[in-house]
């Protein structure tokens, strides 16, 4: 298809590869779950429910991506470690840690019904993830050690924390007596206030969740008798260990042997310079618009499972819009967004520490939060349909210096959509005219806009300038300040302005846009006035 002059802006793009022979873990971490976690009562310290609802997601994770050979959780957190040889998408780091956050995200949302069937879920659960390069094996085995001991630490301070408040002292009080207290003076007080054997509480709490693949046995079918036909297959499982990064627990399972390499013997203390390379995180140059772009995983299956109307499903594209409304309405350093097909493009402004500006956590959270919230409104959008299985969106943020290169990104953007969308109307109408796919695609080889538009006329009686704006100029999403007439305390009517989060299907190449909508690329807007989070869809 044609290049459009606006396509220089794909240089800022920067590649982000991890090169062999590094060891990719993905992290991902819940962001808030404190308020997820009290929004549904979770219980205090541990909720058995809401671990098994992580366990049978990173279990999802391991039966939907091959590479991901072993996986270790406890509380919010997972550490996926991908095979030594991965080419999992060709081991780009923001592609790797956004496809797996948002399924992850996703699979938690659809199988939230599953763990907890008597409560509704309020808010919906977010998480950052994080890719982490592992130089060596002895690295990968210091960070399973470092992620198990915090497992250790956090679940004997709680467990005394909560202990300690149940028995009537305030959340302050019993923060005093911990401070400074050993793992040792931690037992003991549970052992001797409350009776507890800190060893005998359930493994998944002391010691986490590990889900690697074994060889079991699965029934695949009934022969005629009604008797099961069993099959070996390999299927992920959960198991616990006191000390997975010990060479006996790896060496019973031969997956990891096979696929990672062998551990050394026990390893001591962790090397503080290994805690740090886990922990570091770039971040995105100052000063610069950060736009996050994220796009539909293989949105082509997904349309059609779901049966979408072709070209365009204006449902689907309206709860893409959705989302992106949502998103404005929970992030306001997002001061505008763009839309088209499966993808949408969030604009930060340049002054944002949304993050830190920490590429990964930004990204990750961006996708986590738009995939969360898409299981969540399907059912608004498509009452009759069944969403039959989790949609994933990867994501990347690139960074431009200055407003004329954001608008030529987003211009980009939108004259992609207007060649994409010319030319699937054409396309499925000439098939759903009785063309085959390939005389349609033949049909319309090196044709130009002119050439199509006249082909719809002609051939159709459609003019191409009359179809929906939303499908020719995609979807804008932004804050506009909207002037209301309101009573003081004496009746008398005064000038209030607000803020709403509106949906506009206009064109954003011209200058005339941004002329008529200064506020979207101020550095400061609306400071002074108050955001309604209603929204209008015009
Ligand atoms: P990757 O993004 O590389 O994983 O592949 P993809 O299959 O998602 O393809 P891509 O992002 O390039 O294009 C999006 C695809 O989503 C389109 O080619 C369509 O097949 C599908 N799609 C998006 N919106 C609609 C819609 O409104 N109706 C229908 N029928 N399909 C749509
Ligand atoms: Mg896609």
């Amino acid at each position: 298809m044609a290049n459009s002059k606006y396509e220089y802006v794909k240089s800022f793009e920067v590649e982000d590869e991890v090169m062999l022979p590094n060891l990719i873990i993905v992290r991902i971490y819940g962001y808030n779950f404190r308020r997820l976690s009290e929004d549904h009562e979770f219980e205090k310290p541990n909720d058995e429910q809401a671990f098994n609802l992580m366990n049978s997601c990173a279990a999802a994770m391991l039966e939907e991506y091959p590479d991901i050979v072993f996986s270790y959780g406890f509380n919010d957190e997972y550490s996926f470690v991908l095979k030594k040889t991965t080419q999992f998408y060709q081991r780009r780091a923001s592609k790797i840690v956004s496809i797996t956050v948002s399924f992850f995200s996703s699979i938690y949302a659809m199988k939230w019904k599953e763990f907890f069937p008597l409560k509704e879920m309020r808010c919906p659960p977010f998480f950052h993830g994080r890719v982490i390069c592992c130089a060596s094996m002895e690295v990968l085995q210091a960070y399973l050690a470092w992620r198990q001991d915090a497992c250790h630490i956090n679940n004997q301070y709680n467990t005394c924390f909560w202990m300690l408040v149940e028995s009537g002292k305030t959340e302050r009080e019993a923060q005093d007596i911990l401070k400074g207290t050993q793992k040792q003076d931690k037992n003991e007080l549970l052992f001797k206030q409350f009776g507890i054997n800190y060893k005998n509480l359930p493994e998944m709490f002391r010691q986490g969740s590990c889900v690697l693949r074994k060889k079991a046995e699965d029934i695949v079918k009934y022969n005629e008798s009604g008797n099961p036909i069993k099959r070996l297959r390999r299927k992920a499982i959960v198991v616990h260990s006191n000390n997975i990064a010990s060479r006996s627990f790896w060496d019973e399972h031969p997956s990891l042997l096979n696929e990672l390499g062998q551990f050394g013997e026990g390893i001591g203390r962790v090397k503080p310079e290994y805690v740090k390379s886990f922990q570091f995180e770039n971040k995105l140059m100052p000063s610069t618009w950060i736009v996050v772009r994220i796009d539909g995983c293989h949105f082509h299956r997904f349309s059609e499972v779901h049966e979408f109307e072709k070209p365009n499903d204006e449902q689907a594209l309206n709860l893409m819009n959705s989302c992106a409304v949502a998103m404005l309405e929970e992030f306001v350093d997002i001061v505008f967004s763009y839309g088209v097909s499966d993808e949408y493009s969030f604009v930060l402004k340049k002054t944002t520490q949304f993050c830190h500006r920490r590429a990964s956590d930004m990204v990750s959270l961006i996708v986590s939060f738009f995939s969360s919230m898409y299981v969540r409104k399907w059912k608004d959008f498509f009452p009759q349909k069944e969403l039959k299985y989790p949609p994933s969106f990867d994501g990347r943020a690139v960074c431009y210096p200055s407003s004329e290169i954001l608008r030529d990104y987003l211009a980009w953007r939108q004259v992609d959509c207007h060649i994409n969308n010319q030319y699937n109307t054409c396309f499925w109408m000439l098939v759903k005219s009785g063309k085959t796919k390939s005389e349609a695609q033949d049909t319309l080889k090196g044709t130009q806009a002119r050439e199509k538009n006249e082909l719809l006329i002609q051939q159709f009686g459609i003019n191409y300038h009359m179809l929906p704006a939303m499908f020719r100029q995609g979807s804008s999403v932004f804050r506009k300040k909207e002037g209301k007439t309101a009573m003081d305390k004496g009746g008398d009517p005064v000038e209030r302005s607000q803020v709403k989060v509106i949906v506009d299907h206009c064109n954003i190449i011209e200058t005339r846009f941004w002329d008529e909508h200064p506020s979207i690329l101020d550095e400061n807007p609306f400071s002074s006035i108050q955001t309604d989070s209603a929204t209008v869809f015009s």
